[in-house]
């Protein structure tokens, strides 16, 4: 039988692999960030950050989605702290500590408050800084990629050419979820989960059905765990098994590379889950549960509340895999690398391969 090694324990606490995460997987990556939904108006926006990067999506006047860095060229103040919410002036976007504004469908640089005329100043007396003319061009935003499918907005922080288009990305999940018209969907609730684990502990995690019967009782009885199957088809990896009747879940999940999972609910709902990487030995999970319009609240509730059990179930094995990574060596007798089963880890297998590659340790 052949088993895959995993990624040494080093790998999960290290800030120097995390740095590598964030700027060689997600500074590449196509990163979902919210739900159409959430923006319907102009001036309206979601600020996440994304693996330590503070992103803004915004709808600009002319109806389009845009994202910027939600950092202000004046001091680096979030133009707006995380979460959804609106510009009252939905063509410019005020920053909210000296109220700079910026033009939500280019990031320029519109008025800088209290940067006009001034009185004279002499370099003489500031000998250790630079002084120079204020030029506003050289302040606006920087502004990412952002594309939008099914309603769910991704941004991707890499500014070449070399980015595949996301409809091509997301090629594999587009044909299988075909059938759900989420882009229709709206958000009835949001939730934000923090996790003490690296995020690939997680990720291995969400990658695997291995340990739902153990883990996850409530949810084993739901679906015919036994069943359960995970084919990727990369950068997506499709979970199934048949769900048992009258039972909130759907028995399908989708995974795509690097941080989103795609969880479908009996009747008509889904939860996008967005997993972000927030220091070497902590995540963050964002989900946005998405339902058609008229679904009863008691369901939404049924649902939300089984996924709060099942997040905090992984929750805690998680965090405790994280405390075995963290241990000390002593004497030699610590955990230094574990291995994956190729019938249940294919997934967890892949991530480690890719993340390798982009590391160029592979
Ligand atoms: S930091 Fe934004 S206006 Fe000062
Ligand atoms: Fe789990």
């Amino acid at each position: 039988m052949l088993v895959a090694e995993t990624l040494p324990v080093e790998m999960y606490t290290s800030p120097m692999v995390f740095a590598g995460l964030q700027h060689a997987v997600f500074g590449k990556s196509w990163l979902p960030i919210g739900h159409a939904s959430q923006m319907p108006k102009p001036g309206n926006y979601v600020a996440m950050n994304m693996a330590g990067f503070p992103v803004l999506a915004v709808r600009g006047k002319d109806n389009i989605i845009r994202a910027f860095r939600n950092a202000c060229s004046h001091l680096g103040a979030p133009l707006r702290d995380e979460g959804a919410g609106t510009f009252s002036d939905g063509a410019r976007m005020a920053c909210q500590y000296h109220r700079w504004e910026f033009d939500s469908q280019t990031g320029k640089l519109g008025s800088a408050t209290g940067f006009g005329s001034s009185e004279p100043v002499d370099p003489e007396d500031y000998p250790c800084l630079t002084i120079k003319k204020f030029d506003r061009l050289q302040f606006a935003l920087p502004q990412l990629k952002c594309e939008t499918w099914r309603g769910v907005v991704f941004v991707n922080m890499d500014p070449s050419d070399n980015v595949v288009p996301l409809m091509d990305y997301i090629a594999p999940l587009e044909a299988r979820m075909k059938h759900i018209p989420m882009d229709q969907y709206t958000v009835r609730k949001t939730a934000s989960h923090d996790i003490d684990c690296n995020a690939l502990v997680y990720l291995a995690n969400y990658g695997e059905g291995a340990h739902i019967p153990s883990i996850h009782p409530e949810l084993a009885e739901m679906i015919v765990a036994e069943e359960y199957k995970v084919e990727v088809v990369h950068p997506i990896a499709f979970h199934t098994a048949p769900p048992r009747p009258n039972q909130p879940v759907n028995g399908v999940w989708a995974y795509m590379y690097p941080n989103m999972g795609v969880n479908e609910y009996a009747g008509d709902g889904v939860m996008i889950e967005i997993m972000n990487p927030v220091t070497p030995t902590k995540t963050r999970l964002n989900y946005i549960y998405l339902f058609a319009e008229g679904t009863p609240q008691a369901m939404v509730d049924e649902i939300v509340a089984a996924s709060y059990n099942t997040t905090m179930q992984d929750k805690r094995i998680c965090e405790g895999v994280q405390a075995t990574y963290n241990a000390p060596n002593i004497n030699g007798l610590g955990f230094r690398q574990g291995v994956s089963s190729p019938r249940h880890e294919r997934s967890p297998m892949r991530i480690y391969n890719e993340v390798l590659q982009a590391l160029r340790w592979g």
